[in-house]
């Protein structure tokens, strides 16, 4: 019995020692922590995803990794598993903004800390650990301040390529745009739908415009993403125009296709969204875990792009 005891005890102060060795760890090795993603809609995320795994691998961390095929209800599933699972963390790039209380609260009241990446949710924040993201609402002014300055803000019909309904990023860089444009009165909006951040869409979107619209007086495409412009872009040839010149394009992400087309000069501007957000993710779970203070908002910079260094840009991305 006494042997029993001992035995117990060494396994339980065993334990107390991996556990503090992990939240000493800055590296996270040992850690269990789920990732709910998106879906792999546009090839900024599938290099989010790529990047994301690649750094948990790197630093010896246990990812598991859900991807939700754009549905939150799949999300909703994906983090009461990895609750059930006794993660370490969470980490949810969500969907929509809204909709995410009750199963924050479930982590919370299980004492797992949630990070937010990417896009935002409406929930109060104390129930969350931090969001790591972009400004959405800076990369759409940005958008339009190019536009605007291109055009010398003179008369601009824009079609709008709308991100999915309903997700931070699609609200958000639609906000910051129209900021702009309200300084603007001869820059419009003319046309605006959603094309699910999906590069088919942009291009059934635009064939579409380009036939109930008189093509000539469409001075700009705005895109919530570059796979969306992309499409657009196609579709534009197809009617036998040239994007880039006929049709200014300018788009979110800076993709390597972006700026394949911005080399060709088939595109125009492209804001960058750095995928690499796993790692300020990561840090912020084990520094949390060794019990530092985390600031609600840990933002991630991009820049702006243009054709002069699109073909330098590309070339890099392809090594
Ligand atoms: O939430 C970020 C957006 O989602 C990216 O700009 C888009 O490409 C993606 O799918």
């Amino acid at each position: 019995m006494r042997f029993l005891r001992i035995c117990l005890l060494i396994v339980l102060l065993g334990s107390v020692i991996v556990f503090s060795v992990d939240a000493q760890n800055n590296s996270g090795k040992g850690l269990t922590i789920g990732f709910s993603q998106v879906g792999s809609e546009s090839a900024w995320r599938l290099e989010f995803t790529r990047a994301i795994k690649v750094e948990a691998q790197e630093r010896g961390i246990n990812l598991l990794f859900l991807n939700a095929e754009n549905s939150q209800k799949n999300q909703i599933t994906a983090l009461r598993s990895f609750i059930n699972d006794h993660v370490d963390a969470i980490i949810l790039a969500p969907v929509i903004e809204t909709g995410w209380d009750q199963i924050l609260h479930e982590a919370q009241d299980a004492g797992i800390p949630v990070v937010i990446i990417d896009r935002n949710v409406t929930a109060d924040e104390s129930l969350y650990l931090t969001r790591v993201s972009s400004d959405f609402v800076y990369e759409g002014r940005l958008a339009a301040v190019w536009l605007a300055q291109a055009t010398a803000g003179k008369k601009c019909k824009i079609i709008e390529l709308e991100g999915t309904v309903g997700s931070s990023a699609a609200r958000d860089r639609q906000i910051g745009f129209n900021d702009v444009l309200k300084l603007f009165p001869d820059m419009q909006i003319i046309f605006s739908q959603s094309g699910d951040f999906i590069r088919q869409n942009g291009k059934k979107i635009m064939d579409s415009i380009l036939k109930t619209e008189d093509p000539t007086e469409i001075c700009a495409v705005w895109s919530h993403n570059d796979d969306m412009a992309i499409g657009a872009i196609q579709a534009i040839k197809d009617a036998g125009m040239k994007p880039g010149k006929d049709i200014l394009i300018v788009s979110v992400d800076a993709t390597p296709d972006i700026f394949k087309a911005m080399a060709d000069g088939d595109a125009n501007a492209t804001i960058e969204l750095s995928p690499y957000l796993g790692g300020p993710a990561f840090d912020a779970i084990i520094a949390h875990l060794q019990g530092e203070d985390i600031p609600k908002w840990i933002p991630v910079t991009g820049k702006i792009y243009f054709p002069d260094t699109a073909a330098a840009e590309y070339a890099k991305r392809q090594q």
